[in-house]
């Protein structure tokens, strides 16, 4: 699974640091950890939402992590709804939010007030709106503690677990841990602007929040952990009748730390959410619209992978990666593979008459990378010969070789189509092909 970390843009250009998860064409799911917790606490729920075919957008907010601080010192509840905007008014699709804690307010904030619907779906982890005070105080207390920093790892979950003594000991400690890193004190510090903890009040926001919550259009999913010591399951009931058509799951046996510690129930949860409520569209492709799709269409085609030779006019050996090959006839024996016009071998394939085909094993899946750039010396090192008079190039230890005449040439769009009559071929029978499906090289897996 491929992760990049990015720069989104927050409110007046803020930077915010991103880790995105599959593919950035794909329904975008933006995840908010809880004040506190940095990007990484979601990183289990991306790779599912990327292998479900989603583009996971993992976000630190503004102080945290690896996010800019806040210039002039902002850390106040509309700061963060208006950074959530920000993001997702700049998303080339309407993303569903997933967040915890207090961004589970700011995204019912962003999805009830408007303006325009900048969300196709919320799913929210241990939010309300009703804290009372004893629950303010203890809140300002545990990000005091965060922001004391602790002895080691080992202390910081202790205490992690002692502030919540009701619930199971958090298990996913490296995901918590990411929001700190060691000093020079050899103390472990929170990684952020200190202002931001504790600097977020809501108690003022509960009619506002309320009023919000109402008119969010958007189909919305509310988690609990069961064991949550903070979050009462009345309350997210509470939040569940105040937001139109709202589902409610309680996650068993988990506390705050349902979304790491149960990973697989939290995910199952989250995922057939958005199967049923936010549906991926299958992508269409339409004649004359982006290219794009439907090279995407014919990646779901899985392939062998080829490489395709032939000598220059000086005797040169010539070569590229092609998957375009296809057999064609057993009498005669014919076979083809197509070549874009713009291949700098075009003149080499016509003008010899001759061509032969590669078929690639697992383990020659460098070279398939190698023929295909340009300004190398693609030969250079690899064991090849020409093995039957007036034949093309044979790469040592292929799955199989065909070596051809060239029996007919047709021009099929940007592409030359070869079709070749085979005049010689070798194989290996026990090794496994590398394959080439959605854009990717790929292995036989059978059980
Ligand atoms: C898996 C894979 C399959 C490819 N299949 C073809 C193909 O069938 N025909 C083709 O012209 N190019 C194909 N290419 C692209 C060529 O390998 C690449 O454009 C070529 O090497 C560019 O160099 P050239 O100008 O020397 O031909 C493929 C690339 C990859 C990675």
């Amino acid at each position: 699974m491929s992760v990049e970390t990015i720069a989104l843009q927050g409110f007046g250009g803020l930077k915010l640091a991103a880790d995105v998860y599959g593919l950035a064409e794909r329904p975008t799911v933006v995840l908010l950890p809880a004040v506190g917790q940095a990007r990484a606490f979601w990183r289990g729920a991306a790779v599912a939402l990327a292998e479900a075919g989603r583009y996971a957008v993992c976000i630190d907010l503004r102080g945290h992590g690896d996010s800019e601080h806040a210039r002039d010192g902002r850390y106040d509840f509309d700061v963060y709804v208006e950074d959530l905007r920000a993001v997702l008014a700049a998303l080339p699709n309407r993303a569903v939010v997933v967040a915890a804690g207090l961004s589970a307010l700011v995204a019912i904030a962003v999805a009830g007030e408007g303006p325009g619907q900048l969300v196709s779906g919320l799913v929210l982890m241990d939010a309300t709106i009703w804290f009372d005070e004893t629950e303010v105080a203890r809140q300002r207390e545990i990000h005091i503690r965060r922001a004391d920093g602790f002895d080691g790892p080992a202390d910081a979950l202790d205490e992690f677990a002692a502030l919540h003594p009701g619930e199971p000991q958090p298990m996913a400690g490296e995901r918590l841990l990411a929001a700190f890193a060691t000093g020079p004190d050899g103390r472990l510090q929170w990684r952020g602007d200190v202002k931001a903890l504790g600097a977020t009040s809501i108690r003022n926001e509960e009619a506002r929040l309320a009023d919000a919550a109402a008119r969010v259009a958007a189909p919305v999913a509310l988690i609990r952990g069961a064991l949550n010591d903070t979050v009462s399951d009345d309350a997210m009931r509470r939040l569940r009748d105040a937001i139109p058509g709202a589902e409610l799951t309680e996650i068993e046996g988990a506390g705050h730390y349902a979304a790491t510690d149960r990973e697989d129930a939290f995910n199952s949860v989250l995922l057939d959410f958005l199967e049923r409520r936010a549906p991926r569209q299958p992508l269409t492709y339409i004649g004359g619209s982006e290219p794009r799709v439907l090279r995407d269409a014919l990646g779901c085609f899985g392939t062998g992978v080829t490489i395709v030779t032939t000598v220059s006019a000086s005797g040169e050996p010539v070569g590229l990666t092609a998957n375009s090959f296809t057999s064609v006839s057993l009498d005669p024996p014919l076979i083809l593979f197509s070549l874009g016009g713009d291949s700098s071998s075009v003149a080499h394939f016509k003008d010899t008459g001759r061509f032969a085909v590669n078929v690639l094993h697992i383990g020659q899946q460098p070279l398939a990378a190698r023929f295909t750039q340009r300004g190398v010396s693609r030969f250079e090192g690899v064991e090849w010969a020409i093995l039957a008079d007036g034949g093309s190039p044979i790469l040592a230890g292929s799955l199989a070789s065909f070596d051809c005449r060239t029996f007919a040439a047709h021009e099929g769009g940007d592409h030359l189509i070869f079709i070749g009559q085979v005049e010689h071929a070798w194989f290996e029978p026990h090794r496994d092909p590398l394959l080439y499906f959605r854009g990717k090289y790929q292995r036989l897996h059978f059980a």
